[in-house]
């Protein structure tokens, strides 16, 4: 590999120990900090491998007794590459950076002194990468923390060293069952899988990692697999695995089989250079650059949804949520993770008995208090509303809460498909009414629509969107318009599948078509999931609201009549037994008027169902729901799962 000296990007950070620094001990163990100045957490900047390379030199000419690779940041180690660095070099700086990078990993895995990775949180790409180029790695045994080489998520590959090391360490299947879906695992499941060498509570670890340092075991690397043939079946697994899954539509993976198959048939140096190429030409592509541009959305989201909001949050020390369903308990039970005082106020003791279970089940360590009265609204700064869905109920609600809410506090609804605006009526101060609209189920799902009526004040909006990101969620800011952004873009979807399957469709053949198209899950499943009566419900509403191009089709309330409402009840479009995959259900056949069944291919789901979802997602712009088609894209992404690599809805719909 070739040196590539001092480069644009080095010459960019003059002092490199701004971002990593190391000390000698007293037992001659060398501590390298990374420290990315004013930063939360550690990326792989330029400067940060700048710093990583002066280390190295400093190390080579120090011969320390043993090194240890650390974090100073408090709860990460290395979280992977710059992305907004990445996204600005040309073809030949990106293969540069690389080269620079894989060169010094290489000199950190030929020390002779024994070398490890003290692991204090995530290490996530290259930050996993620099902690497989050290002989061993400890990881402080915290559940939260996450270790993976997530580049495919992206479009993209791992760069430096990952695609080889990683497989000659846990071998081959376990190392392509992580990097192919870019999944990444806590620390005491890569123990299991031998990708750490020791695990240890948080305040062990720089003692454990200067023990290894100090008298180390063998090390355990597995080596490449002697024999090419068993490798070359697990390659052909793979490949037709990616394939069934997500067809051709993604580049990375099938391209990082090809990489790791490099590796083991032609060594280190071919499949370094194979990972530069396959980062350069990805890097290139439609689908990657969507996925990036998803990324960076994702990324400003938070700057987005307060520049919409237009001006700052209030402050939230405590918040009430009344209703401890399905929804409320969710989003408790998020907002007490996030480190917000939260309480949940239900309607009677059974409820509340119900709603300490399910938060029990949700909230992890810490504890979410359920009273049944109501004195816990009097000093609350934010109360999220998550009751029946409902609009008598709801408004009864939101009237008490006008005369028991301080006059500060921000009050909003989690409603799906009622207008906030109505509900705000109720209250004499409306402009501190929003809608706060997560989505189900709330641990999983990112997203959440910050709902502004046309009489909100500018700081509730903010609030609304504050609090939504301090619960570890993305915020888009939209107007109070029936189904906001995603139900509004859905049901349209959902109501032509509905009259496909009435004009007697094949129920599976259209999910899995949808699915082999690149959503996660077929419209059928997805109203198996939602609920058909909930669905109706919705439909209904937003019929109400838009008219009848929402008006739901017939068949759905006739099932609705005959009790199947889908996965709750064990019976919908499929029958969902306690075991096992779902079927689909055997009576549908009869009810679907059977006319010509259609061929089920990608122009067919495009034209009939994905366009009336892009026509819906027009309007929403024309009528400035939202404002953006940025905001369409990442909101469709993340509330629906449309498939990144297709740009999200607005950007597929080429609506601009
Ligand atoms: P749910 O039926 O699971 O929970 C409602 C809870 O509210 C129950 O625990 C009930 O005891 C409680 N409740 C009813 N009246 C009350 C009162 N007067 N005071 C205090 N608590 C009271 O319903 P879910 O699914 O959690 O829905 C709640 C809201 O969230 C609805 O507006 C719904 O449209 C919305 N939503 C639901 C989603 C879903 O997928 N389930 C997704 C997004 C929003």
């Amino acid at each position: 590999m070739h040196e590539p000296g001092r480069s644009d990007l080095v010459s960019r950070e003059p002092d490199p120990r701004a971002h990593v620094r190391w000390e000698l001990d007293a037992d001659r163990v060398m501590r390298v900090w990374f420290d990315a100045p004013e930063k939360s957490v550690n990326t792989l900047s330029a400067a940060a491998w700048g710093g990583l390379d002066a280390a190295v030199r400093e190390i080579e000419a120090v011969r320390p007794t043993g090194v240890v690779f650390a974090s100073a940041k408090p709860r990460s180690f290395i979280v992977g590459a710059d992305l907004f660095e990445l996204r600005s070099l040309t073809d030949e700086q990106l293969d540069e950076y690389l080269t620079r990078g894989q060169r010094i990993l290489d000199q950190i895995a030929a020390l002779p002194m024994p070398t490890v990775a003290a692991i204090n949180g995530d290490a996530l790409g290259g930050g996993l990468e620099v902690a497989l180029a050290c002989r061993f790695r400890v990881a402080a045994d915290e559940p939260g923390s996450k270790l993976g080489l997530p580049e495919t998520t992206l479009g993209l590959v791992p760069g430096w060293g990952g695609t080889i090391r990683l497989p000659r360490l846990v071998g081959l299947e376990s190392a392509l069952a992580l990097m192919l879906p870019g999944k990444s695992i806590p620390p005491r499941e890569a123990m299991g899988k031998g990708l750490v060498d020791r695990l240890v509570p948080r305040d062990e670890l720089d003692a454990e990692a200067k023990r290894l340092a100090l008298a180390p075991p063998a090390a355990h690397e597995r080596g490449p697999d002697a024999d090419p043939e068993p490798r070359r079946a697990v390659f052909a697994t793979c490949r037709g695995e990616v394939r069934r899954r997500s067809g051709d539509h993604l580049p990375a993976p099938l391209r990082l089989i090809d990489i790791v198959e490099t590796g083991c048939d032609q060594g280190f140096e071919a499949a370094a250079a194979a990972e530069r190429r396959g980062l350069v030409e990805l890097r290139r592509t439609a689908a990657t650059q969507n996925m990036l541009r998803l990324f960076f959305l994702r990324t400003a989201a938070k700057k987005a949804a307060a520049a919409a909001a237009g001006d700052t949050p209030r402050p939230v020390r405590k918040a009430v949520v009344i209703g401890g369903g399905t929804m409320g308990a969710g989003i408790a039970a998020a907002l007490a993770a996030a480190g917000v005082g939260v309480q949940v106020v239900e309607a009677d003791e059974r409820a509340a008995a119900a709603a300490a279970t399910r938060l029990a089940g949700l909230a992890g360590k810490t504890a979410v208090a359920v009273a049944t009265d109501w004195g816990a609204i009097v000093d609350a700064d934010l109360v999220v509303e998550a009751v029946v869905e409902n609009l008598v109920a709801k408004l009864d609600i939101f009237r008490r809460l006008d005369r028991s809410a301080r006059p500060g506090a921000v009050l909003a609804s989690n409603t799906s498909s009622l207008s906030i605006a109505q509900l705000a009526a109720a209250v004499r101060d409306p402009s501190r009414v929003i809608g706060l609209h997560f989505f189900n189920p709330v641990a999983k799902m990112p997203l959440v629509e910050v709902v502004r009526t046309p009489h909100a004040a500018a700081d509730a909006v903010a609030t609304g969107a504050a609090v939504a990101t301090l619960a570890g969620k993305t915020p888009i800011v939209c107007s109070d318009a029936p189904g906001f952004i995603v139900n509004r873009v859905l049901f349209p979807y959902l109501r032509a599948a509905l009259l496909m399957a009435e004009a007697g469709a094949d129920v599976p053949a259209v999910d899995a078509a949808v699915r082999a198209w690149g959503m996660p899950m077929g419209p059928f499943t997805l109203i198996d999931e939602i609920g058909l009566d909930v669905t109706l419900s919705i439909f209904h509403s937003l019929e109400r609201a838009l008219g009848p191009r929402l008006a739901p089709a017939p068949l759905l309330a006739a099932a609705v009549e005959k009790g199947w409402l889908g996965r709750k009840v064990g019976r919908g479009f499929y029958d969902h037994p306690s075991e096992g995959r779902p079927v689909p259900n055997p009576e549908w056949a009869p009810v679907c008027t059977a006319g010509q069944a259609p061929v089920i291919d990608e122009q067919f789901i495009e034209r009939r169902l994905i366009g009336p979802m892009a026509d819906e997602a027009g309007r929403l712009l024309d009528e400035h729901v939202v404002d953006s088609v940025d905001a369409v894209d990442l909101a469709t992404v993340l509330g629906i799962g449309f498939p990144a690599f297709r740009g999200g809805l607005a950007t597929y719909a080429a609506l601009r």
